[in-house]
């Protein structure tokens, strides 16, 4: 026994030393064998009838299966089982939408449910988010589980006096636990949590660009895909964003992204996108495009102006709408501004020129202070979020913080917590295969991060988006071709 169990000794079992200090033990009580087989029998009858009464459908199913059998013998059950199998083959195939609703997702829910009913018990004991109180050993409830292909939601119903981060702190035990690759902890109503469970990495591969749609809407900008598999959409129309991310986090993906979404109306006049690329690296590729549907400019003096211009243009704007309108509705005459700034540090932090620093600033803080209203978004794209390179990061109601170096930088940009709420931007793998275009999104109206990834638009992509939009109005509207 010594050789196995380290640790010092301090009282001694079955020691004949009468010297010893006495050792007191729990009394021992001996049932008679008859007993527990009796009681452990009515328990199971107690189980079973709790069991038929919770579950009236499986009653029904069972007495209608019995009464089959009883009148037409096991022919019978199996002409039932084979019609059976034959309608929801028939709902599958003429009404899927209906099948997923009634039947797989329910079915795909209950089976998830299990999985975690079966680990549940001791689970929750090793990462001790079960207590003992009085004596007793209280769990965690399991509610409902809604499955989707990627991700689980599980309700959970914490014992009084648990608090959310107590889950929270327990959240990669949970997500080794459950044989899931993370876990995220929801605050749900007061006594509850929801844990996110991922199952799949929906965003392990890389998305080819998405289609342009027909018809833009501002508010809902088709970019690439979220974490339980849906489309991620961004809005621009009434707020502005900031895209952060090291080098190659694959920023541009999203300014191009959402390009590529507004097509449609810049086509239509109802968008203009003013570009401006200090480092001569990204919008440059589309400047025929800027050009006939906004402006470029990569130089930091024809930045400082054309920011300025947007500036004059807004509050001309803002004067004419004042009094007459409190939402601004994209029309060829005003129409909806993006000022779309890539690598927004090379203006306000690094430049050189002070003036020409301040110049920047003040536009686009103005701009992202009164421009919602008139009809102007700005979306930034920043490397590094510190509040010396760009003190007007919180004027950015919306943001993405993509790969970044260090793990205090998340929270600069999505706000305080957004790392404890499970926004690990410092794990994004910096392969581009994998990571590229991953990031955490907050938006305004939502505490929790989400985790998603934007459609790869390639230079081949951005090569046909420039040669079908961007020529001579005369020539860009031809009847039934490609405009390219
Ligand atoms: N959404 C994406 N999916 C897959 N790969 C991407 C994606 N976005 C970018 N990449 C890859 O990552 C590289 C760097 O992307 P880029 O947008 O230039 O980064 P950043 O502007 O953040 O420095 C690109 O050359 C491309 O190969
Ligand atoms: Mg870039």
């Amino acid at each position: 026994m010594r050789g196995r169990v380290s640790g010092e000794q301090y009282t001694q079992f079955d020691n004949p030393d009468p010297f010893a200090s006495p050792v007191w033990r729990s009394p021992v009580y001996r049932t008679p064998e008859l007993v527990i087989w009796i009681v452990q029998l009515l328990r199971l009858v107690w189980r079973v009838l709790w069991f038929v009464f919770r579950h009236p459908g499986v009653d029904v199913m069972a007495g209608v299966v019995l009464l089959v059998w009883l009148n037409a013998g096991w022919q019978g059950v199996a002409v039932m089982m084979g019609a059976t199998v034959a309608a929801l083959a028939t709902l599958q195939l003429a009404f899927p939408r209906w099948f997923a609703r009634l039947v797989s997702a329910p079915a795909g829910n209950r089976w998830r449910w299990w999985c975690y009913r079966r680990r549940w018990q001791a689970v929750m004991t090793i990462t001790r988010l079960a207590p003992l109180y009085q004596g007793r050993v209280l769990l965690p409830v399991l509610g409902r589980v809604t499955s989707s292909r990627f991700t689980d939601r599980v309700s959970v119903g914490m014992v009084s006096g648990q608090s959310p981060k107590d889950f929270a702190d327990r959240a990669e035990g949970l997500a080794h636990g459950f044989g899931v690759r993370q876990c995220r902890v929801r605050a749900g109503r007061p006594g509850a949590v929801t844990l996110e469970l991922v199952r799949r990495d929906a965003l392990a591969e890389p998305m080819s660009a998405l289609p342009i749609p027909d018809a833009a809407d501002l508010r809902a900008l088709p970019v690439g895909r979220r974490e339980d598999g849906n489309l991620l959409t961004l809005r621009l129309h009434g707020t502005h964003l900031l895209i952060a991310g090291a080098t190659g986090a694959g920023k541009g993906s999203y300014l191009w992204g959402l390009i590529r979404a507004m097509l449609p109306a810049m086509a239509a006049g109802l968008v203009r996108v003013l570009a401006c690329d200090p480092k001569l690296m990204e919008l440059a590729f589309g400047r025929d495009l800027f050009e006939q549907h906004g402006r470029y400019a990569a130089d930091p003096a024809d930045i400082a102006a054309l920011l300025e211009d947007a500036v004059a243009d807004m509050q001309d704007r803002a004067a004419r709408f004042a009094g007459k309108q409190r939402d601004h509705t994209p029309t060829p005459g005003y129409p909806f501004t993006v000022v779309m700034v890539d690598e927004i540090a090379f203006l306000t932090a690094y430049q050189a020129d002070r003036k020409l620093r301040e110049r920047t600033l003040a536009a686009l803080a103005t701009l992202t202070t009164q421009g919602r209203a008139a009809g102007y978004a700005v979306v930034a794209a920043l490397q590094d979020p510190r509040k010396e390179v760009l003190n007007i990061r919180n004027l950015f109601p919306d943001k993405i913080a993509l790969r970044l170096d260090e793990p205090g930088q998340a929270d600069m940009v999505l706000g305080d917590g957004a790392r404890d709420r499970g926004a690990l931007c410092e794990d994004i793998s910096p392969d581009p295969q994998t990571g590229a275009g991953v990031g955490f999104i907050r938006l305004e109206t939502d505490p929790d991060p989400v985790r998603v990834r934007a459609a790869f638009v390639s230079d081949a992509d951005i090569r046909a988006m420039v040669a079908a939009y961007a020529v001579p109005a005369w020539r860009s509207a031809p009847i039934g071709g490609d405009p390219a």
